[in-house]
């Protein structure tokens, strides 16, 4: 199972050199997963990761490529699409676009509300038969949506990707605040954390150190009393303070994957240290109450 994934939606103003660099910075650090989308950058961010693979033989065969389709950056509609022929039209554009011959993992980016799981079976089929896609998983997939299509694949759903961090995480509140009227308590997860488990399917957590729009690490503004908490445990265990917060995403024992957003080689370094911590139960709800909540 990943513990760590380094995201590629930002890279597209990075020069080639960069992006090769943050490459080395996560395969120096173990890390060697990395999350496209066809959309990131308008499709400049898999262009450019290309390039980066390009220059270094060899250099595909040490990675894992991840990559997404199903949101439509269409300026005359914003819109998603899971049918068959656009999920095969985007795969054989990413590969062009990554200049390579297969992608090992093709995850749905967002549910189609007009989404038929046949359609999607048949292009997972294809993409399959045809040796182009290795395995398969979802992203904003709730639980009943991964059984819908479950019933029609005949590949596994391996991964769910979701965003999740100490700011943001309802999937993990809503099951401590079952039965309960207060707004917490709403049911906005639909079982999908449970699901997952007992499925063996990772989620991958994006946005892990995002508030509401942007990073919470620093924003003493909006998150005062997080990152007092996340400064102390940081020098407790000697790492920074981005650490601790990928630390508690990993202390679930679910086994979430953590994908960094980071553009910067040395941040990721920082970060990949909290597979080395265990924070104590204590410190892991004292995080989560850190941004206003209460426990039942
Ligand atoms: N499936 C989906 O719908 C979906 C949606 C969004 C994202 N994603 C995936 O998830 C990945 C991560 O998402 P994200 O970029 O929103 O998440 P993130 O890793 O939480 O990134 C947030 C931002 O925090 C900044 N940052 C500031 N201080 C930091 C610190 N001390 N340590 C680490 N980061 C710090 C980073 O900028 P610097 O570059 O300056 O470090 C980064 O731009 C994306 O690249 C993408 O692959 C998927």
């Amino acid at each position: 199972m990943d513990k760590f994934i380094q995201g590629c939606m930002k890279i597209k103003n990075m020069s080639v050199k960069e992006v090769r660099a943050l490459i080395d910075a996560n395969l120096e650090n173990g890390v060697n997963v990395f999350d496209h989308a066809d959309i990131y950058g308008a499709g400049e961010c898999e262009t450019l990761f290309g390039k980066a693979l390009k220059e270094v033989p060899g250099l595909r065969e040490k990675i894992v490529i991840q990559t997404k389709c199903g949101i439509v950056k269409d300026l005359s509609c914003h819109r998603y699409d899971n049918s068959t022929n656009y999920i095969l039209d985007c795969v054989h554009k990413s590969l062009k676009r990554l200049g390579v011959e297969k992608i090992d993992r093709l995850l749905i980016h967002r549910p189609d509300a007009l989404l038929s799981p046949e359609e999607i079976a048949k292009a997972f089929d294809r993409l399959q038969g045809d040796g182009v896609v290795d395995t398969f998983g979802v992203s904003n997939f709730s639980s009943g949506q991964i059984a819908l299509l479950k019933n029609s694949l005949r590949q596994k759903i391996e991964y769910d990707q979701v965003r999740v961090s100490i700011a943001h995480c309802p999937m993990i509140e809503n099951g401590i605040n079952y039965n309960r009227y207060n707004d917490a308590g709403v049911n906005r997860d639909y079982g999908t954390l449970e699901y997952c488990r007992l499925n063996k399917i990772q989620i991958q957590c994006y946005s892990p150190y995002k508030g509401i729009n942007k990073s919470f690490i620093g924003d003493n503004l909006h998150y005062r009393t997080l990152n007092k908490l996340l400064k102390q445990y940081a020098f407790k265990y000697g790492v920074e303070p981005n650490a601790i917060a990928a630390a508690w995403l990993l202390k679930h024992p679910a086994g979430f994957a953590v994908i960094n957003g980071t553009t910067k080689p040395e941040r990721v370094a920082q970060i990949v240290k909290a597979k080395d911590i265990t924070l104590t139960r204590s410190e892991w709800y004292e995080l989560y109450k850190s941004v206003g909540r209460l426990l039942p």
